[in-house]
């Protein structure tokens, strides 16, 4: 019987989910909302911002095994954190036991909660080298590699996957069935094929055949842009998790919002521009002292046209493309609240499209 199926109101069962305490291994998440892993995004300083509207669980970016294994700079940056930054997992991409193994020995094993292995990446120079995505064409190889980060770390092992490699060849429940019997304690997934990337429509139908195949809890993720998405992720694949990839960027609101929704079934109004742009100067200080100014402002560009999404500010995010010092895109976001303030309008501009089919 599926979520939907229950003869009880929508709200009642939305509140049933939103309260559900699940345990990874011996991990207990008091939220069944995740931030994914994302390249290029989720480093210390994003994490740090959207953790206080209440995300579950955060991962780093994806690692590779090669650079850890030699300790590149790169590496050891990624893996950076901070006492206040958990519960964190730690997000390895690899395909040879050499690399994988002296990239165990050199991770600071207290600094995660879990260890969470790549097999989802859809990018060319990875999936075709059978790295990522890669690895789901090769099932026995991947179950090897679990098995050898299970045997080499006192963490609880997750796994990552997409629903197959490509429409024709969608072997999702295998590999989480295989996962599981290698030891990992929870199956990530994005419900897209590697030959889908991040186009067209997640696939509920696999992440619930997956959902059904293994007995360990399975996080969902794909398409989680909007409270609405969100809870129908929950109700059309019966999953306990889901990792929210794509819709936080430049919206933390959207764990708060969620919860609201799945609790009462109404979505709360959008945050004001003094909100918006408040988390915005923290979220660029945070980038600056992790970075440094030139390193800390260039990462935050890309970010500043997030948070202003929705809104009719298209002119400054151009702009802000251009900003190389601190005190230049602090006088953009002022700019900002400046801007929107004045037009009085921001919560009509930024409500999430209700899903019509
Ligand atoms: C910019 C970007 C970087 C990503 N990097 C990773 C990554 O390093 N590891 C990973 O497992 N997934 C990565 N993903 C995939 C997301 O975690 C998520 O599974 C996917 O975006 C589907 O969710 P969404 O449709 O809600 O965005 C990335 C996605 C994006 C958009």
């Amino acid at each position: 019987m599926y979520l939907t199926d229950y003869p009880i109101d929508n709200v009642s069962i939305s509140l049933c989910i939103i309260s559900n305490v699940f345990k990874i291994g011996n991990l207990t998440l008091n939220s069944p909302l995740l931030l994914a892993p994302m390249a290029g995004i989720t480093d210390l300083p994003y994490r740090m911002t959207v953790r206080p509207f209440g995300c579950s669980l955060a991962f780093t970016e994806m690692v590779s095994t090669n650079s850890l294994a030699y300790k590149s700079k790169n590496a050891l940056q990624m893996i950076c954190s901070q006492p206040e930054d958990r519960p964190l997992g730690v997000q390895l991409l690899g395909d040879d036991d050499d690399s994988i193994l002296r990239s165990l020995e050199n991770l600071p094993h207290n600094r995660f909660d879990l260890i969470d292995f790549n097999a989802a990446c859809p990018v060319n120079k990875v999936a075709t080298k059978g790295r990522g995505a890669g690895l789901l064409k090769d099932p026995e190889k991947l179950h090897g590699i679990l098995k050898l980060i299970v045997n080499n770390t006192d963490l609880p092992v997750t796994i990552k996957i997409r629903s197959g490699w490509d429409s024709t060849s969608v072997n999702a429940a295998e590999v989480a069935k295989s996962a599981q019997d290698a030891g990992a304690k929870c199956i990530f997934i994005h419900g897209r094929t590697r030959a889908q990337k991040y186009k067209g429509k997640v696939d509920y139908d696999h992440i619930r055949v997956v959902k059904k195949s293994v007995s360990i809890p399975v996080v969902a993720s794909g398409d989680g842009l909007s409270p609405y998405l969100i809870k129908r992720m929950f109700d059309q694949t019966g999953c306990d998790g889901v990792a929210i990839a794509r819709g936080a960027l430049g919206n933390p609101w959207l764990f708060p919002e969620t919860v609201e929704y799945m609790k009462t079934g109404i979505v709360p109004p959008r945050p004001g521009i003094e909100e918006v742009t408040q988390t915005m100067r923290k979220h660029l200080l945070a980038n600056i002292e992790f970075s440094g100014e030139m390193f800390g402002v260039i990462r935050f560009r890309k970010f500043y046209g997030w948070y202003v999404r929705g809104l009719p500010a298209r002119e400054l995010k151009i702009r802000a493309f251009f900003k190389n010092t601190k005190d230049e895109m602090m006088a953009m976001i002022d700019e900002l609240y400046d801007h929107v303030h004045n037009l009085d309008h921001t919560r009509d501009l930024t409500v999430y499209a209700p899903i019509t089919s």
